[in-house]
């Protein structure tokens, strides 16, 4: 067992603190990591604000990337002196998806057993709960050794942490989840943190045309930036309508066009509706963003879910595989073919976490990461 520093919440709505907090050493399946770098992703403050569940006190950040500092006995994954990325969905390999060979939609991931706790105040010996199960807004965190992916040790750990989470999100919710591929015809709905991967993904894979949708011209410069050929400021312009005259069909037929794939990276029925509607016929929709439990799905004719056939998909962590994805794209990043410095909007201390959430919600930033 040790103490480090970290950054909790305790009790909803409060400002998060600094504290000390006790990682135990690591046990079987488990490793403890030195972490590097974490960036701020919304969930943190979804977490922090009760919208997740009310498990308080929580260890918060997840974007993270660090060394391997100690392993359980049984661990042969990851070695201490291992340069690692955490991911949030350590597969099985024993569930229906794991057995029929698409560990990405394993129904059973998993966690480090033992827990952490406070090592402070009135409430020392508290068992934390680790935001998405890793807790890397900490000096080291126990995580399961399945959660640490290895990668090219020379990448810039604020960079490929983010992979952890968001732009991963964002990257697979067009790559793998909407299968964009070399002449797509693509538009993102919201260019935050997961929108812009969204883009940049869509890019990597060939996309023509790559229109990017906020009501916040900022985002949209970057959007530029990533890979957008077109932008949208949809405060100002109706969405559908843009994304159909920008991407009209190829043909003689007279349907009114859309993009081949619309990524809803808002994740609420008007913009989901939207994205919808701005898809081609036999298109792709694919929710990134995450729905609050109060939102159903838009009123839409059933008739226009037959009529306008394709697909209708939702992205859970981008469908990716973190073994299989994260080191093929830290080596896209190293080569200079993925740019995951523009998400970097500023590096931080420890605590400044509070701080960097203002700037969240002021939408100041992409990302601003903790660098230990
Ligand atoms: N599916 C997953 O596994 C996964 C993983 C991480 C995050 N997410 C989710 O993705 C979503 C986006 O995350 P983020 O970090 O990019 O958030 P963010 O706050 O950085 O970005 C949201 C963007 O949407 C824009 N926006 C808001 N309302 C809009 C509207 N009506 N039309 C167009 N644009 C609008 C904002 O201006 C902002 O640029 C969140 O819901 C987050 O929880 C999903
Ligand atoms: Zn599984
Ligand atoms: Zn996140």
């Amino acid at each position: 067992m040790q103490q480090v520093k970290a950054v909790v919440a305790l009790a909803q709505g409060e400002p998060v603190q600094l504290t000390t907090i006790n990682v135990p050493d690591p046990g079987p399946g488990e490793a403890v990591v030195k972490v590097q770098a974490c960036g701020v992703c919304h969930t943190d403050l979804h977490y922090r604000e009760g919208g997740i569940n009310d498990e308080f006190p929580f260890l918060l950040g997840h974007e993270a990337a660090g060394i391997v500092e100690a392993v359980g006995p049984d661990v042969t994954s990851v070695a201490p002196g291992d340069f690692v990325v955490l991911n949030w969905r350590a597969v099985c390999g024993d569930c229906r998806a794991c057995n029929r060979g698409e560990p990405q939609y394993c129904f059973a991931t998993h966690n480090a057993t033992q827990k952490m706790t406070l090592a402070e105040g009135d409430l020392a010996g508290t068992e934390l709960s680790p935001a998405l199960g890793i807790g890397a807004f900490a000096e080291k965190t126990l995580v399961a050794a399945g959660q640490c992916t290895k990668v090219d040790p020379s990448a810039r750990a604020a960079a490929v942490g983010l992979l952890g989470c968001g732009v991963m999100a964002g990257l697979g919710a067009a790559i793998n989840t909407g299968n964009v591929t070399r002449g797509s015809t693509v538009a993102v709905i919201g260019c935050g943190g997961v929108g812009a991967a969204a883009i940049a993904g869509a890019a990597l894979a060939g996309a023509s045309k790559i229109i990017a949708v906020d009501i916040d011209d900022r985002k949209l410069e970057t959007a530029k930036k990533l890979g957008a050929t077109h932008t949208v400021n949809s405060k100002e312009t109706d969405a559908v309508e843009a994304i159909r005259a920008l991407t009209p069909p190829a043909d003689s037929t007279g349907h009114e066009g859309g993009a081949d794939v619309v990524i809803d990276a808002v994740g609420r029925p008007e913009t989901w509706k939207q994205a919808f509607y701005a898809r081609d016929l036999a298109g792709t929709v694919v929710l990134v963003g995450v729905p609050t439990p109060d939102m159903s799905i838009p009123e839409i004719p059933l008739i226009d879910v037959f009529g306008r056939g394709g697909s209708l998909k939702s992205s859970w962590y981008g469908d990716c595989l973190p073994s299989r994805d994260f080191p093929m794209l830290v080596d896209l990043y190293q080569q200079g073919r993925l740019d995951l410095d523009a998400f970097v909007t500023e590096e931080i201390g420890i605590g400044d976490v509070e701080a960097a959430f203002e700037k969240m919600h002021g939408g100041d930033v992409l990302r601003s990461v903790v660098v230990l």
